[in-house]
């Protein structure tokens, strides 16, 4: 199997998260990171070439990247909008949500949309923004209390190639205020 090219374009990084570790095993999480990055999603190629970097065997690395959702073993859209499903945004209508997008956007959950643009997907998992609820990622990034209305933004938002970040900060969790 080749190296994928982003060993070379991204040698630096590497090095230096490598570096930031007393060994190098615990470089794993950060190295799939970059590879997911760099591709979008994490290829045989990629498990491959982090396990030879870091010396370690490719089921090791391919079970760490199983066990975590938020690594992708299969190719996403450009934006992957991550649905909430847990019980606090169950309460709060993620499954009603989760069927408006599918309907919004014309696809079922695991799936990604015709241009390749947006792949929606529901975790069981909480995401840690229960006062959000419902909650859902874009991307790596949070957006809270995600009605309808706010749902058609954000898919608008993202069509016009927003950053998902600039998404987040419009549609964001409001941090806790201090009592
Ligand atoms: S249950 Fe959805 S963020 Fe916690």
């Amino acid at each position: 199997m080749s190296t994928p090219a982003w060993v070379e374009k991204r040698k630096q990084d590497i090095e230096e998260i490598i570096g930031r570790y007393p060994q190098k095993r615990s470089a794993m999480m950060p190295l799939l990171h970059l590879a997911q990055e760099e591709r979008g999603w994490i290829a045989d190629e990629d498990v491959e070439a982090i396990a030879e970097i870091l010396g370690v065997s490719k089921s090791l690395v391919e079970s760490v990247c199983s066990f975590y959702s938020l690594f992708y073993r299969r190719p996403m859209g450009k934006y992957v909008i991550t649905v909430c499903g847990n019980i606090a945004c169950g309460l709060s209508g993620a499954a009603e949500l989760t069927r408006y997008l599918e309907q919004r956007l014309g696809i079922k959950v695991g799936e990604t949309t015709p241009d390749g643009l947006i792949t929606l997907l529901v975790t069981g998992e909480c995401i840690a923004a229960c006062d959000g609820a419902p909650a859902l990622q874009v991307n790596l990034e949070y957006c809270g209390n995600v009605t309808f209305e706010r749902a058609d933004e954000i898919i608008e938002l993202i069509k016009k190639g927003e950053d998902p970040a600039a998404i987040s900060d419009r549609f964001g969790i409001p941090p806790v205020k201090a009592l």
